[in-house]
Protein backbone atom coordinates (compact mmCIF):
# COMPACT_ATOMS: atom_id res chain seq x y z
CA UNK A 1 0.00 0.00 0.00
CA UNK A 2 1.51 3.33 -0.92
CA UNK A 3 1.44 6.25 0.98
CA UNK A 4 2.26 8.64 -1.77
CA UNK A 5 0.42 11.56 -3.63
CA UNK A 6 -3.52 11.50 -2.90
CA UNK A 7 -3.45 9.42 -0.10
CA UNK A 8 -4.74 10.44 3.16
CA UNK A 9 -2.04 10.97 6.11
CA UNK A 10 -3.81 11.27 9.90
CA UNK A 11 -2.41 14.47 11.18
CA UNK A 12 -3.69 15.20 14.45
CA UNK A 13 -5.48 13.27 17.09
CA UNK A 14 -8.63 11.68 17.46
CA UNK A 15 -11.61 11.05 19.86
CA UNK A 16 -10.14 7.60 20.44
CA UNK A 17 -9.33 5.83 23.48
CA UNK A 18 -6.18 6.67 23.66
CA UNK A 19 -7.27 10.62 22.17
CA UNK A 20 -4.15 13.01 23.10
CA UNK A 21 -1.33 10.82 20.84
CA UNK A 22 -0.18 11.89 17.90
CA UNK A 23 -1.59 10.03 15.24
CA UNK A 24 1.29 10.16 12.33
CA UNK A 25 4.26 10.43 14.72
CA UNK A 26 6.28 7.50 15.77
CA UNK A 27 4.65 6.57 19.66
CA UNK A 28 5.39 3.73 22.07
CA UNK A 29 2.11 1.12 21.82
CA UNK A 30 4.10 -2.05 22.97
CA UNK A 31 7.14 -2.54 25.49
CA UNK A 32 7.65 -6.81 25.81
CA UNK A 33 10.87 -8.30 27.39
CA UNK A 34 11.93 -10.94 25.37
CA UNK A 35 12.13 -14.51 26.97
CA UNK A 36 13.94 -17.59 26.39
CA UNK A 37 10.73 -19.55 25.36
CA UNK A 38 11.03 -17.33 22.26
CA UNK A 39 13.92 -18.46 21.14
CA UNK A 40 14.66 -20.38 17.94
CA UNK A 41 17.54 -22.91 17.43
CA UNK A 42 20.06 -20.30 16.67
CA UNK A 43 19.47 -18.19 20.15
CA UNK A 44 17.67 -15.71 18.35
CA UNK A 45 14.47 -14.85 19.02
CA UNK A 46 11.90 -16.65 16.84
CA UNK A 47 10.43 -13.82 13.51
CA UNK A 48 6.83 -15.20 14.19
CA UNK A 49 7.18 -13.95 17.66
CA UNK A 50 8.53 -10.92 16.39
CA UNK A 51 5.33 -10.53 13.85
CA UNK A 52 3.09 -11.21 16.45
CA UNK A 53 3.81 -8.30 18.68
CA UNK A 54 3.60 -6.26 15.50
CA UNK A 55 -0.14 -7.45 14.53
CA UNK A 56 -0.80 -6.19 18.29
CA UNK A 57 1.27 -3.39 18.05
CA UNK A 58 -0.53 -2.45 14.63
CA UNK A 59 -3.73 -3.02 16.91
CA UNK A 60 -3.49 -0.63 19.28
CA UNK A 61 -2.72 1.62 17.29
CA UNK A 62 -5.60 1.04 15.10
CA UNK A 63 -8.04 1.69 18.10
CA UNK A 64 -6.59 4.78 18.65
CA UNK A 65 -8.38 6.20 16.09
CA UNK A 66 -12.02 4.68 17.23
CA UNK A 67 -12.87 1.96 20.08
CA UNK A 68 -14.08 -0.22 17.89
CA UNK A 69 -13.54 -3.86 16.06
CA UNK A 70 -10.40 -3.83 13.95
CA UNK A 71 -8.79 -6.68 11.99
CA UNK A 72 -5.62 -7.14 10.36
CA UNK A 73 -6.35 -7.40 6.61
CA UNK A 74 -3.33 -7.12 5.18
CA UNK A 75 0.61 -7.28 6.15
CA UNK A 76 2.17 -5.26 2.94
CA UNK A 77 6.29 -5.47 4.44
CA UNK A 78 8.19 -6.97 7.00
CA UNK A 79 11.90 -6.30 7.21
CA UNK A 80 13.95 -8.17 9.61
CA UNK A 81 16.82 -6.05 9.84
CA UNK A 82 18.84 -7.01 12.91
CA UNK A 83 18.29 -10.03 15.27
CA UNK A 84 16.65 -9.80 18.90
CA UNK A 85 18.02 -12.04 21.76
CA UNK A 86 16.71 -13.38 24.97
CA UNK A 87 16.73 -9.95 27.49
CA UNK A 88 16.00 -7.74 25.34
CA UNK A 89 13.83 -5.17 25.78
CA UNK A 90 11.79 -4.40 22.08
CA UNK A 91 9.47 -0.95 21.72
CA UNK A 92 6.75 -1.39 19.06
CA UNK A 93 6.58 2.29 17.89
CA UNK A 94 3.56 2.83 15.73
CA UNK A 95 2.53 5.66 13.68
CA UNK A 96 -0.59 6.02 10.88
CA UNK A 97 0.30 6.45 7.41
CA UNK A 98 -2.89 6.78 5.41
CA UNK A 99 -6.22 6.74 6.78
CA UNK A 100 -9.07 5.39 4.39
CA UNK A 101 -13.22 4.78 4.57
CA UNK A 102 -12.77 1.90 6.78
CA UNK A 103 -9.00 1.40 7.41
CA UNK A 104 -5.65 2.66 8.41
CA UNK A 105 -2.43 2.15 7.06
CA UNK A 106 -0.28 1.48 9.95
CA UNK A 107 4.03 1.41 10.15
CA UNK A 108 5.33 -0.51 12.62
CA UNK A 109 9.07 0.00 13.83
CA UNK A 110 10.79 -2.69 16.11
CA UNK A 111 13.46 -0.80 18.49
CA UNK A 112 15.57 -3.21 20.64
CA UNK A 113 17.44 -2.28 23.92
CA UNK A 114 20.12 -5.21 24.33
CA UNK A 115 20.50 -6.72 27.77
CA UNK A 116 23.95 -6.46 27.86
CA UNK A 117 24.90 -3.20 26.60
CA UNK A 118 21.80 -0.91 26.42
CA UNK A 119 22.67 -0.04 22.60
CA UNK A 120 19.01 0.17 20.61
CA UNK A 121 19.11 -1.08 17.68
CA UNK A 122 16.62 -0.59 14.72
CA UNK A 123 15.64 -4.25 14.59
CA UNK A 124 12.50 -4.46 12.22
CA UNK A 125 10.22 -2.36 10.13
CA UNK A 126 6.71 -3.24 8.88
CA UNK A 127 3.58 -2.01 7.12
CA UNK A 128 -0.08 -3.14 8.12
CA UNK A 129 -3.64 -2.52 7.07
CA UNK A 130 -6.15 -2.61 10.02
CA UNK A 131 -9.83 -2.31 8.74
CA UNK A 132 -12.70 -1.29 11.04
CA UNK A 133 -15.20 -4.09 11.66
CA UNK A 134 -18.79 -4.15 12.68
CA UNK A 135 -20.26 -7.02 14.73
CA UNK A 136 -20.51 -9.05 11.82
CA UNK A 137 -17.59 -8.20 10.35
CA UNK A 138 -18.34 -6.04 7.80
CA UNK A 139 -16.28 -3.04 7.17
CA UNK A 140 -17.51 0.34 8.46
CA UNK A 141 -15.92 3.96 8.63
CA UNK A 142 -14.08 4.16 11.49
CA UNK A 143 -15.23 7.83 12.02
CA UNK A 144 -19.08 6.67 12.58
CA UNK A 145 -20.07 5.47 15.91
CA UNK A 146 -20.88 2.82 16.74
CA UNK A 147 -24.75 2.20 16.65
CA UNK A 148 -24.83 0.75 20.43
CA UNK A 149 -22.05 2.28 21.89
CA UNK A 150 -19.58 -0.83 21.81
CA UNK A 151 -16.32 -1.61 20.09
C1 LIG B 1 -11.15 -7.45 6.77
C2 LIG B 1 -12.29 -7.89 5.83
C3 LIG B 1 -13.59 -7.84 6.61
C4 LIG B 1 -12.33 -6.89 4.68
O1 LIG B 1 -13.30 -7.34 3.79
P1 LIG B 1 -13.29 -6.83 2.27
O2 LIG B 1 -14.47 -7.43 1.60
O3 LIG B 1 -11.94 -7.01 1.68
O4 LIG B 1 -13.57 -5.31 2.49
P2 LIG B 1 -13.53 -4.14 1.42
O5 LIG B 1 -13.18 -4.60 0.05
O6 LIG B 1 -14.81 -3.37 1.63
O7 LIG B 1 -12.31 -3.25 1.95
C5 LIG B 1 -12.35 -2.66 3.24
C6 LIG B 1 -11.10 -1.81 3.40
O8 LIG B 1 -9.97 -2.66 3.46
C7 LIG B 1 -9.02 -2.32 2.45
N1 LIG B 1 -8.45 -3.57 1.96
C8 LIG B 1 -9.13 -4.70 1.64
N2 LIG B 1 -8.27 -5.65 1.24
C9 LIG B 1 -7.02 -5.10 1.31
C10 LIG B 1 -5.72 -5.57 1.03
N3 LIG B 1 -5.50 -6.81 0.58
N4 LIG B 1 -4.68 -4.74 1.21
C11 LIG B 1 -4.88 -3.49 1.68
N5 LIG B 1 -6.10 -2.97 1.97
C12 LIG B 1 -7.16 -3.77 1.77
C13 LIG B 1 -9.83 -1.59 1.39
O9 LIG B 1 -9.02 -0.72 0.64
C14 LIG B 1 -10.85 -0.85 2.24
O10 LIG B 1 -10.25 0.31 2.81
P3 LIG B 1 -10.99 1.76 2.77
O11 LIG B 1 -12.42 1.58 3.19
O12 LIG B 1 -10.23 2.57 3.80
O13 LIG B 1 -10.84 2.28 1.39
C15 LIG B 1 -12.06 -9.35 5.28
O14 LIG B 1 -11.04 -9.31 4.31
C16 LIG B 1 -11.71 -10.32 6.37
O15 LIG B 1 -12.56 -10.71 7.17
N6 LIG B 1 -10.43 -10.73 6.44
C17 LIG B 1 -9.95 -11.58 7.53
C18 LIG B 1 -9.38 -10.65 8.64
C19 LIG B 1 -8.79 -11.45 9.77
O16 LIG B 1 -9.38 -12.39 10.24
N7 LIG B 1 -7.61 -11.01 10.22
C20 LIG B 1 -6.92 -11.67 11.28
C21 LIG B 1 -5.67 -12.33 10.77
S1 LIG B 1 -5.91 -14.06 10.51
Amino acid sequence: MSSGAGDKVAGGVSGGPSAGVPLDQLTLALRVVMMPKDTNHYNTIFGGVILSYIDQAAFVQARRHANRKWLTVAVDRVEFKAPVFSGDTVDFLTRTVRTGTTSVTVEVDVEAERYDTGQRVSVTAARLVMVCVDHANKPVPFTQESPDGHA
